[in-house]
């Protein structure tokens, strides 16, 4: 069994930590565990730091999985907790692997939704979310793509890296094509519910539900992006079918028995009070994303973009079409990280992740804008 180069996480390993402006970040802003602390009760405070550190339930600490429940308007009995989407995905991915099965995936994607079930021998097809077509999702796409040998279709919306979104409409037809063949329909929500329809009324208007309320969709979500606390390596599943959520749970209790407890404390006191935790990422990636627009229009005979509906990245691209491997090297020794878009298949784009940073984004963005010049002028010499 291969498991493929996990080229993003190499990259971002190799800049992450030293680099002046990171702008290659997928998440929203960051929280200390004393911010999170001031958020809870006196109670809440108290139990988080008398907890004894052993084993949680394999299904999620029952407070926690109230909480979730009570934000995605389903029974408590429906989630399942796990350590982050990525746990979510290698459950989905292991009990998709039957032989002679194939699933269907977005191009470009995260890139374990590939990686997984390659090393797992299950085939896999593509849908193409495209610049021409605006990275919209093509229904009819995804449909021809399935056949009887189709255990899973996935979507990401709002989808890492374009900022893609699926319509209620969309999501509904896709529900419906997919239950009547008994295919599994996944939902990776990780970004929900996070919009900018400001930029796209034209489209969808307004912001689309989770998949949740579907009773054969199943959702995977957690506390990295849209709540930005990756550190608590905390998710969820929905799961409204009962003998699924029994081979999700045995495969947990294999992979990594429970969560730890004390990431789970802290999830749940982010999930209790989402206003405030949901409010500033949104509030931050409304606030950049505007700066973000002004900038591309400034810069677009180098760089060519489509706004983001949702989510926390923008997938721009070089206009001259050339691989953005050494643009984003460059970029980065002059201290702006960005991600080349070769870690997608998409070699002339790169990813552009605008909401980690509060304060210093303008700051950023001025010296991306610095380096955009003299790379351009440089390319216009080599001419
Ligand atoms: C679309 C998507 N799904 C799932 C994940 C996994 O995240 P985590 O394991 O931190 O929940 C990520 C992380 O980048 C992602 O972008």
């Amino acid at each position: 069994m291969q498991l493929k180069p996990f080229l993003l996480d190499m990259w971002l390993a190799a800049y992450e930590h030293d680099i002046e402006f990171n702008l290659a970040a997928s998440e929203g802003p960051r929280w200390t565990l004393n911010e999170i602390l001031s958020l809870a009760s006196e109670q809440q405070r108290e139990r988080f730091l008398n907890h004894k550190l052993a084993y949680s339930r394999p299904a999620g600490a029952d407070g926690l999985r109230a909480a979730i429940a009570d934000m995605q308007d389903v029974s408590v009995d429906t989630v399942q907790v796990v350590t982050g989407a990525s746990e979510a995905l290698l459950v989905l991915f292991w009990l998709a692997a039957e032989a002679g099965a194939n699933v269907v995936l977005p191009q470009p994607g995260y890139p374990p939704f590939s990686a997984l079930p390659e090393s797992l021998g299950i085939e896999t097809r593509y849908y193409s979310l495209r610049k021409e077509n605006e990275f919209r999702f093509d229904l009819d796409e995804i449909k021809r793509l399935a056949d009887r040998n189709t255990k899973l279709i996935l979507v990401n919306s709002p989808h890492n890296p374009t900022g893609a979104t699926i319509s209620d409409a969309e999501l509904d037809s896709l529900h419906e094509f997919t239950a009547s063949r008994e295919i599994q329909l996944v939902s990776d929500e990780v970004y929900h519910p996070i919009y900018h329809s400001q930029y796209h009324v034209q489209y969808h208007g307004q912001a689309t539900r989770s998949a949740s309320r579907l009773p054969h969709a199943t959702v995977i979500h957690d506390f990295s992006k849209a709540f930005p606390l990756s550190g608590v390596r905390t998710g969820w599943m929905i799961e409204h079918d009962p003998k699924r959520r029994e081979l999700y749970w045995n495969a947990r209790t294999y992979f990594s028995i429970s969560n730890n407890t004390a990431g789970e404390m802290l999830a749940e006191i982010a999930m209790r009070r989402r206003d405030i935790v949901l409010g500033k990422t949104q509030e931050t990636a409304t606030r950049n994303l505007r700066q973000l627009a002004s900038f591309m229009s400034e810069h677009g005979e180098t760089l060519g973009w489509i706004p983001p509906r949702g989510g926390l990245t923008a997938f721009p691209w070089l206009v001259s079409g050339e691989n953005s491997r050494a643009f984003c090297q460059a970029a980065a020794e002059q201290g702006v990280l960005l991600a080349p878009g070769d870690c997608w298949d998409a070699p002339s784009h790169f990813r552009l992740g605008f909401a980690a940073m509060t304060d210093k984004f303008p700051a950023a963005l001025a010296r991306l804008g610095e380096f955009v010049k003299s790379w351009s002028a440089a390319n216009v010499t080599k001419a």
